[in-house]
């Protein structure tokens, strides 16, 4: 059996997405870091308790370089090989982007490419879309552009508010995200040629 991967988590807020991360049974790989820009998100408490080590990097002040600079250093140095983004509310540099080309992971909370960007059930909701979605992709420079790695649907109901639709994705997210890096950690996918290819 091959060993488990070291995987760690960005995260800025309540982590909902860790929690399903680090519920995931029999996964081949293991959480040994999780970093928030945001000294008291949510996740860090559930990263503690799970046993995780944990380490607030405030953003604050600091040029994006300097700060992915340390983001960097700190996944370097837990032995990190593959990053995912869980609400993670910073845009990365370029440079954090490429050294991490295929090793580094988001999920949002669309059907990507569709919704880029932020306030998206509230923009599903007003163009009458009659279903939505999470993607988890490959990270590249440019924001929600990466490959897809995997998505799910859910139904948009009529009169769901951005909040219900918001749940609804939430709910297939925490399904989505462990199945993804599952896949990503195994070798059943990998970016190449700025594609995501499957084995
Ligand atoms: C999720 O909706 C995710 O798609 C988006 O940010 C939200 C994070 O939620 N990128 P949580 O912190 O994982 O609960």
């Amino acid at each position: 059996m091959s060993a488990q991967r070291k995987v760690g988590v960005l995260i800025s807020g309540r982590g909902s997405n860790l929690g399903a991360l680090i519920a995931a049974k029999d996964a081949p790989y293991d959480i040994v870091l999780v970093i928030s820009n945001i000294a008291d998100a949510g996740g860090l408490d559930k990263a503690r308790d799970a046993g995780i080590a944990t380490k607030v990097i405030p953003h604050a002040g600091k040029t994006r370089e300097a700060f992915d600079a340390e983001l960097d250093a700190a996944l370097r140095a837990s032995g990190v090989e593959l990053v995912c983004l869980a609400g993670f509310m910073r845009i990365l540099s370029d440079g954090f982007a490429r050294a991490w080309e295929g090793k580094l992971i988001n999920i949002h909370p669309s059907l990507l490419p569709s919704y880029k960007g932020t306030r998206v059930h509230e923009r599903v909701i007003e163009a009458r879309e009659t279903q939505s979605g999470a993607s988890v992709h490959f990270v590249v420079p440019e924001l929600d552009a990466g490959p897809v790695i995997a998505q799910a649907t859910v139904p948009v109901h009529p009169d769901d508010s951005p909040d219900d639709l918001a749940a609804r994705v939430l709910a297939a997210e925490h399904q989505l995200y462990p199945a993804a890096l599952r896949m990503l950690a195994d070798g059943k996918v990998r970016l190449k040629s700025g594609m995501a290819v499957f084995s």
